[in-house]
């Protein structure tokens, strides 16, 4: 059984991976507006992840005894200065993820609420991919420039990488 406590603190994350879900949707509108087709693939499956990520804490919850909750969405952005802004906002995003994670980890062992915490550690060691990822576009794109073909190949690149599986 979860404690009241996990139960909020978990309910918190599920809304958090709903809110970046939408979050890099909005990203992706924008993107494919703008004629970036790699980045917006990028972030249409992106936003299909966090989705999977709310879902798989959505089920856990219940599974254990608890209950989820389903919150309203704010309305995100639908404007963005660059790709550079997009991908900084996603590593920024995803740094505060990490910390919402790490502060539900630490409340379960707390409260020796071992389950829940191995549950999250797959939550952890995806948040280092995501970190790892974002920075690293964001190398790439500091390396670019204003150089229109190495952005050119920079969105083509990203097409590529989101024809990689889902996890
Ligand atoms: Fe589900 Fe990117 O945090």
């Amino acid at each position: 059984m979860l404690s009241k406590k996990i139960n909020a603190l978990l309910n918190e994350q599920i809304a958090s991976e709903a809110a970046a879900s939408a979050y890099y949707l909005a990203m992706a509108s924008w993107a494919q507006a703008h004629g970036y087709n790699g980045l917006s693939q990028f972030l249409y499956r992106h936003s299909d992840e966090e989705r999977m990520h709310m879902l798989k804490l959505f089920h856990f919850v219940n599974d254990r005894g608890g209950f989820s909750e389903v919150r309203a969405q704010k309305t995100f952005p639908s404007n963005y200065k660059s790709i550079h802004q997009i991908v900084e906002q996603i590593l920024k995003h995803e740094v505060k993820v990490t910390g919402e994670i790490n502060k539900i980890v630490d409340a379960c062992l707390k409260e020796r609420d071992y389950t829940t915490n191995n549950f999250l550690q797959w939550y952890l060691a995806e948040q280092i991919e995501e970190e790892t990822l974002a920075q690293s576009l964001l190398d790439k794109l500091n390396l670019i420039g204003n150089d229109k073909g190495g952005m050119y190949q920079f969105d083509r690149d990203l097409e590529e990488l989101s024809k990689a599986k889902i996890e």
